[in-house]
């Protein structure tokens, strides 16, 4: 596997070399092929390196490491993964002038992703908190969210105060379920999926879920007997994650998010996928 990855890095070091002198023509038709093939393995392989980094920028590629279980942010419809993020992130691709192409993974990986150079851009409803910012670069904010609580109708929870000694459903590793730790007697219950936390609610495995505002408005709307307590537990922002080091991404991103505020592009996204009550 480390060999593959050496010489995939070296190709794309070849490759990148051409982009910035002679065209692919000059080279040898061989090496070219040879290189494009070893590029495409680079991008493909986990433990992408630097300079498979670098070329896949040279490639007008810009990969979005995201989880796609989070409507109406990320899902799938078919085999695509469509929702506001993948559109925003398109957006952002098209101003580049780059390729977007996504990658599906736990979001508890995202960060990582971006941290080794698999995916460029992490866009998954992600919330900017000061420990992410110890391991990431964020974007400018694209969006206000909130955690909210998810209850039965029924329930005599009514309040974020009512959670103490409950049990909690929440999604691994996204704020829901790093606040949740702050009440008091708490019982975490931990799923790979917003909506396994929602079905354990349904099924009276936890007494609450603490997860996002529109997918929790998503998840209510498809089931029975489920609302969403007035008040938030949270209140928060979303951006885009990059690797620290990669500023000159960051500017771009910010600069493509800047124009897409501006021309009422990204108001439209979102307007697309929610609906005002
Ligand atoms: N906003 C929350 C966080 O940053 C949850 C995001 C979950 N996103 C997803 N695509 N599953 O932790």
């Amino acid at each position: 596997m480390k060999k593959i990855i050496a010489v995939a890095a070296m190709a794309a070091m070849v490759v990148s070399m051409t982009a910035c002198g002679s065209k692919a023509a000059d080279t040898g038709a061989e090496a070219t092929a040879e290189a494009v093939a070893a590029t495409e393995a680079a991008t493909q392989t986990a433990e992408t390196t630097e300079a498979a980094t670098e070329n896949v920028a040279a490639n007008g590629t810009l990969i979005m490491a995201t989880n796609a279980e989070f409507p109406p942010y990320e899902y799938r419809e078919g085999d695509q993964i469509v929702g506001i993020d993948a559109e925003i992130a398109q957006a952002i691709a098209d101003e580049l002038g780059m390729e977007l192409q996504i990658e599906d993974m736990q979001f508890d990986s995202i960060i990582a992703a971006v941290q080794t150079g698999k995916a460029d851009i992490g866009v998954a409803g992600m919330t900017v908190t000061e420990d992410r910012l110890q391991a990431v670069s964020f974007s400018d904010s694209y969006t206000q969210a909130a955690q909210v609580i998810i209850v039965k109708g029924d329930s005599a929870v009514a309040t974020p105060d009512d959670l103490k000694g409950k049990t909690v459903g929440v999604q691994l590793g996204t704020t829901g379920d790093i606040y949740a730790e702050d009440i008091e007697d708490v019982t975490i219950d931990r799923y790979n999926k917003g909506f396994e936390a929602v079905q354990a609610l349904l099924q009276d495995k936890v007494d609450a879920v603490i997860i996002d505002r529109e997918p929790a408005n998503v998840f209510i709307e498809e089931n029975e007997g489920l609302k969403v307590l007035d008040e938030e537990f949270t209140v928060e922002d979303y951006a885009i994650c990059m690797a620290k080091d990669n500023t000159d991404l960051l500017d771009k991103v910010n600069t493509a998010l800047a124009s897409l505020k501006e021309s009422g592009k990204l108001d439209e996204i979102k307007a697309k996928y929610i609906t005002a009550e």
